[in-house]
């Protein structure tokens, strides 16, 4: 890393003002507890004459969904967030650069100063950091207060080209249930996607997660015991090739369909280009979001499967499937922007169920922060 920062000039102090180790381990700390697609934490971060940089950890990425780690570059930008609003709370002011012509090593750089005035809206985001987590549970529907619903609208103002589009209309949402299902059939069935999803993502017993520190337990999942015990099932490649056979997986459409249809409402976040600058953007946003979610007592749950289908399908155009499967991605496509109503060019980035339920009790684990932040000496 030092010699990457020598080799791209990044090695200025911008600053007198060097955060105390114990100040910039909280802001490493906070930055951590940010969302990432399977829980997979592709941050790594260093600190070197005044300023603190953030690089992709190429190992944690590269999953069979993150292609081109777009999925990687929202979670950055969720980090990037909770990361600017721990500083803000701590008083200090952040001068900062995302650097994607560096891409995919290096992702920005950031230096401090002090006495910052601290907003509320900033203290209260960075309140939540703690607190905010998935939630995937399954819950009576109760209608959500349109007061909140623009709460969050203005949230993401403060992110250039960031747009949140609403779906309440409960056919339409049926209809996304059933795209949703469909990409979730299509993860078990493609080779690739299923080893990825069985032996990368997921954690099959609290041992794997504390080896680890990274990806998803299945006990965070909130599912149901005879979801759990299906779940289960799957890990076995011959129970897919039967279900295969006999076109089922009932089951998944059936988890897919409950929760849509429990949800009031189903959120999308866009950006008007897909450069990487504006994944990680997206990230921000989703995170502002969703911070200011848990502080109404609001759930969200990140559907973003379909998504990165459509991406893979349409912008990487690297999908092992038939043309014939192909073409149905392509309607199914074609079928979400016209359900969101989405302009020409604007790129569906974060798509999530936002709900009213309980907590979540479980949560999480994340990696230690000496394994994510190192400090240069000079
Ligand atoms: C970009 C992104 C995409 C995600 N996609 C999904 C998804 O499709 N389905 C899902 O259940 N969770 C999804 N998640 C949630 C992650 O699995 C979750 O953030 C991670 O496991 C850490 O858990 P926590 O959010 O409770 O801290 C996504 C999160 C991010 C940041």
């Amino acid at each position: 890393m030092t010699a990457f920062i020598a080799a791209h000039n990044l090695t200025h102090n911008k600053t007198s003002y060097q955060p105390s180790e114990e100040v910039l381990n909280e802001l490493i700390l906070a930055a951590g507890k940010a969302p990432s697609g399977g829980n997979n934490q592709p941050w790594r971060w260093h600190f070197e004459n005044g300023l603190l940089h953030l690089f992709l950890e190429q190992s944690a990425a590269q999953a069979y969904l993150d292609p081109q780690n777009i999925s990687s570059y929202i979670s950055l930008g969720a980090a990037i967030e909770n990361l600017l609003v721990t500083a803000a709370a701590h008083h200090l002011n952040v001068n900062w650069q995302l650097t994607p012509q560096l891409a995919p090593m290096h992702i920005a750089w950031f230096s401090f100063t002090e006495n910052h005035q601290v907003d509320e809206n900033e203290k209260q985001l960075a309140d939540q950091i703690n607190n905010r987590h998935t939630n995937r549970q399954v819950t009576p529907k109760q209608e959500l207060d349109p007061t909140d619903l623009n709460h969050l609208h203005q949230l993401i103002e403060p992110i250039d080209g960031a747009k949140l589009r609403w779906l309440q209309d409960p056919e339409k949402i049926k209809g996304l249930a059933a795209t949703s299902a469909h990409t979730d059939l299509l993860r078990m069935f493609i080779e690739e996607a299923h080893d990825d999803f069985i032996n990368r993502e997921m954690r099959w017993d609290l041992t794997q997660v504390t080896e680890t520190e990274d990806g998803i337990g299945i006990h965070t999942l909130d599912l149901s015991n005879n979801d759990r015990i299906g779940l289960n099932l799957v890990k076995d490649k011959r129970t897919i090739d039967f279900l295969q056979q006999i076109e089922g997986g009932s089951a998944f459409k059936r988890l897919a369909m409950q929760q849509f249809m429990s949800s009031p409402v189903i959120g999308l976040i866009t950006m008007p280009t897909s450069a990487t600058a504006s994944f990680i953007e997206a990230g921000r946003a989703a995170e502002r979001l969703w911070l200011g979610a848990t502080a109404l007592n609001l759930q969200i749950h990140p559907v973003n499967v379909p998504l990165i289908f459509f991406y893979k399908n349409s912008i990487e155009n690297k999908l092992n499937i038939p043309e014939k499967d192909k073409a149905i991605l392509h309607q199914l496509e074609n079928s979400f922007k016209e359900t969101f109503e989405l302009d020409k060019g604007e790129q569906a980035m974060f798509m999530f169920r936002l709900f009213k339920a309980n907590p979540s009790p479980e949560r999480t684990i994340r990696k230690s922060t000496a394994k994510i932040f190192s400090i240069g000496r000079p």
